[in-house]
């Protein structure tokens, strides 16, 4: 008699995030003393997240975003499709390691595999990624990608130049923190930064933004700065590349292109002097100056008789 006979039914693969909230009263004591964003008694709903795929494919990962102490409770729910030898070994796994091992039978009526995982969420050690692990064949498996919800900016690497001012914005979507921490690397550690720590730093936060305003930089200020959305279990950072150029930096290239133009016009300046020079020189060694003042006497005898010639060749056409 085979362990399982299950019909090869056409491999519908549904992932099914559900997600539902039970209270559960004895989570009170992992409650921070001011968690400002609580929604309440404090008390902190179990996270529940299940996985639902069926054969041996590779369901699309579940992200869990984690910003309170948390119990969290991952499920996967296996359906086989193809008959397979009872019992089927199941597995844990965060970042690769190995973190509960148990052999089950399941149920072969339903033909369903199940296995859940269930741990405290107390501090960023606990972030990563969990996958469950059917020892069947091939491998059957699911990943939730349990983190504390990362933040963004529009540009990890800001340019400006020298006396530029430059306003660095960081945002949590709608995970508001419990506060902001903006700061910069000096020497490889991290110095937190306020409206006090010099007259050029102005920082603004509120809820799920907040900026870092800059005023006037200077090119020794080239830098990495850390913004930090703190949560209750952590915090989620990024880290902005600012780089400060020289003013003479930035307006090189400008003065290059000038220079070019300045080098160019000159050079046909000089040309069409040297050319003109020498048409002057041409033709003054056909006509001197000297000579047509000289002659200028004869200029009008020329004229005259030239009128002359004139009127009778009119008179001759008038003939
Ligand atoms: C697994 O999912 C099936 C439906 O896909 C459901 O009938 C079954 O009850 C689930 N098993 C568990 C333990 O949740
Ligand atoms: C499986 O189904 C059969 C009848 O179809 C029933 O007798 C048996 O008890 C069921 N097994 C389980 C574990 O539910
Ligand atoms: C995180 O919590 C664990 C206990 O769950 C503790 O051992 C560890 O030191 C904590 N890590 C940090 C960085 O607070
Ligand atoms: C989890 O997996 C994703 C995607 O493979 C990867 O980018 C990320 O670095 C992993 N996280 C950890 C903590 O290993
Ligand atoms: C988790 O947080 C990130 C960043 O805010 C967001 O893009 C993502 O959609 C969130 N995922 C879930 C399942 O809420
Ligand atoms: C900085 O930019 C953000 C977002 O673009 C804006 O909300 C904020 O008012 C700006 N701050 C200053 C001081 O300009
Ligand atoms: C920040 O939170 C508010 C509500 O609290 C929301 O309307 C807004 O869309 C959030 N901002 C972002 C960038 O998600
Ligand atoms: C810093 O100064 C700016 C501008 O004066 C103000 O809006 C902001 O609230 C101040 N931030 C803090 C943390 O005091
Ligand atoms: C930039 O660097 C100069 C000198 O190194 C320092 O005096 C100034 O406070 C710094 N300004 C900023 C915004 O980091």
């Amino acid at each position: 008699m085979a362990g399982l006979i299950i019909k090869q039914t056409p491999s519908v693969i549904f992932l099914l995030v559900s997600f539902w909230v039970q209270v559960e009263s004895d989570y009170s004591q992992y409650a921070t003393p001011e968690p400002k964003t609580s929604t309440g008694d404090g008390n902190h709903l179990p996270v529940v997240e299940t996985i639902h795929f069926s054969g041996s494919s590779r369901p699309k990962p579940i992200t869990v975003n984690i910003t309170k102490v948390t119990k969290i409770v991952l499920s996967c729910n296996l359906t086989l499709l193809i008959a397979h030898k009872s019992p089927i070994t199941g597995m844990w796994e965060k970042d690769g390691n190995k973190i509960d091992k148990r052999e089950f039978d399941f149920d072969q009526n339903t033909s369903h595999l199940f296995q859940n995982y269930e741990f405290d969420f107390q501090n960023g050690s606990d972030a990563g990624n969990y996958t469950c692990v059917f020892d069947t064949n091939p491998k059957s498996e699911g990943r939730f990608e349990v983190q504390i919800p990362p933040i963004w900016t529009k540009n990890i690497n800001e340019i400006r130049s020298d006396g530029d001012h430059i306003n660095l914005t960081c945002k949590s979507d709608r995970y508001t923190p419990l506060y902001w921490i903006w700061s910069k690397e000096v020497k490889g550690s991290k110095v937190t930064l306020n409206n006090e720590t010099g007259d050029r730093y102005y920082i603004h936060s509120l809820g799920n933004k907040s900026s870092l305003l800059i005023k006037s930089l200077i090119m020794d200020n080239t830098t990495y700065y850390h913004c930090d959305a703190v949560y209750e279990v952590g915090f989620s950072g990024l880290r902005i590349h600012l780089k400060v150029n020289s003013l003479v930096a930035a307006v090189i290239p400008f003065v290059c292109i000038v220079a070019e133009v300045l080098v160019l016009v000159i050079f046909i300046l000089v040309c069409e002097r040297k050319m003109k020079q020498k048409e002057n020189l041409a033709e003054g060694e056909k006509i001197p100056e000297k000579l047509t003042i000289d002659e200028l006497p004869d200029v009008t005898e020329n004229g005259a008789r030239h009128r002359k010639v004139e009127s009778t060749s009119v008179q001759e056409m008038q003939n």
